[in-house]
């Protein structure tokens, strides 16, 4: 529009009575953009001002020599009031200043920019016709969450489903994107299609989570950014509530007085649960020169509780709980414990190291033993095939030790058929 108007002029010269040569602007205004509050600078550089002079009949400041002093005037283009002339501002408005530095630049200084000085603003020459050039001015705003509005921490139960909503302001308006703080997927439920996807981070104010499970259990960020920084964020923790569940990897447990025994349990619960260990009488067991027990964080949700039975006695076989108790239910896990007698050379394959994930052995013999036969009568119980253990052990095993494997190996399976019996 203002190079329209420019055009305008430019065909519609009338050459004024001129002397000297005509003013020229040096090089172009610059678009300036500026995060709110801070202070913003225009500069106009303009030639040949002093040598002009316009005709007496355009001029209308009764400048007395007859002509006039090209002058230079700041124009907001929006509103078309004049800011100022020379160095002198016309608005009211105290955050505007005008800079003369040289002959030939004319700065106009915008103190702590406010939204509503954005625009076009217009460095104008009094030639005749006026000569004008013009830049914009964008006044950005770093994003900032409107809290009333941004969901808190939230608890769910294990099935449901939560919607976190976060908002922003700013200018441009920001955009939310989601993530987890543990960096793991989002799983979102798109609201159109239903559909689930899987993603490291998700877009948009709000963020439904549906069918929630315990792994989706977390810390969520929300984060607002729109290119001015600092970009914000919050946290939202989300907590999925569920009854208490135990899974025993070993439920019977061998192993010869005299040893250290322990006894495992993994216990699941949201939220947080009392977990604690009993005998099959409920008679709660206590830390003491008997007993230690130890509790191993394994995620936010997840614990491994571990007893350990020290020198253990005929009466301290039989059946344990591990016991796990929150706000919505209980669970418990049962070991039994029996004791076990050792044939003679069987100690050796304690020092043969066999694979086992829930490997926690110490070189403690005794610990080792107690390990293997837990080891393999989850084995046995299991598909795999026992003659495969006994091959196993014989590919590099000799002959007494052999034997001592073969005798395990009745063991096991004298046991096993027990327990199959038992179930
Ligand atoms: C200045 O900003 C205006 C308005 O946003 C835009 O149309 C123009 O292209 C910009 N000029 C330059 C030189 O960037
Ligand atoms: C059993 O554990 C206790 C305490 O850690 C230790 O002092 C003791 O030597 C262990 N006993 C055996 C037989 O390994």
């Amino acid at each position: 529009m203002l190079c329209y108007r420019g055009l305008v002029f430019l065909f519609a010269v009338n050459v004024p009575i001129v002397t000297g040569l005509e003013p020229e602007f040096l090089y172009p205004l610059e678009n300036v953009t500026i995060p709110q509050g801070r202070d913003a600078t225009f500069t106009c550089a303009v030639k040949n001002l002093g040598g002009y002079r316009v005709s007496p009949s355009s001029s209308t400041s009764g400048d007395h020599s007859g002509g006039a002093k090209g002058r230079v005037a700041w124009i907001k283009a929006d509103t078309k009031a004049i800011l100022a002339i020379q160095e002198h501002v016309i608005t009211n408005n105290a955050r505007l200043s005008v800079t003369h530095t040289d002959q030939n630049t004319w700065t106009l200084n915008i103190r702590g920019a406010r939204r509503e000085d954005r625009g076009v603003y217009m460095c104008q020459v009094n030639t005749n016709p006026m000569k004008s050039q013009s830049a914009f001015l964008e006044v950005v705003i770093p994003p900032d969450i409107i809290s009333e509005e941004t969901s808190n921490d939230l608890m769910v139960p294990e099935g449901g489903s939560a919607k976190l909503v976060c908002k922003a302001r700013g200018y441009p308006q920001p955009e939310i994107l989601w993530k987890r703080e543990d960096g793991l997927e989002i799983i979102s439920r798109d609201g159109a299609s239903g559909g689930k996807t899987k993603t490291p981070t998700a877009k948009g104010e709000t963020l439904v989570l549906s069918k929630i499970t315990r792994s989706e259990m977390g810390a969520y960020l929300c984060i607002a950014s729109n290119s001015v920084p600092p970009s914000v964020s919050k946290r939202m923790m989300l907590q999925v509530n569920f009854h208490p569940m135990i899974q025993v990897p070993n439920q019977l447990v061998g192993a010869p007085t005299g040893t250290n025994v322990t006894l495992v349990c993994h216990v699941e619960a949201s939220p947080q649960a009392i977990n604690y260990w009993t005998r099959e009488s409920g008679e709660m067991i206590i830390t003491n020169s008997k007993y230690a027990m130890s509790e191993t964080k394994t995620s936010s949700y997840s614990v491994h509780m571990k007893l350990v039975i020290m020198n253990l006695q005929k009466q301290d076989l039989g059946g344990y709980k591990c016991i796990s108790k929150n706000s919505i239910g209980e669970a418990e896990g049962n070991i039994r414990l029996y004791d076990m007698e050792l044939p003679k050379h069987s100690k050796k394959i304690g020092d043969r190291r066999r694979d086992d994930e829930a490997n926690e052995l110490t070189n403690d013999r005794d610990h080792r033993l107690n390990h293997i036969y837990q080891g393999s009568l989850r084995e046995a119980g299991s598909t795999l095939d026992p003659s495969g253990v006994a091959e196993d052990s014989a590919s590099s095993t000799s002959s007494p030790e052999r034997c001592s494997v073969v005798i395990l190996w009745v063991f096991l399976h004298l046991a096993t058929n027990r327990l199959l019996a038992c179930t």
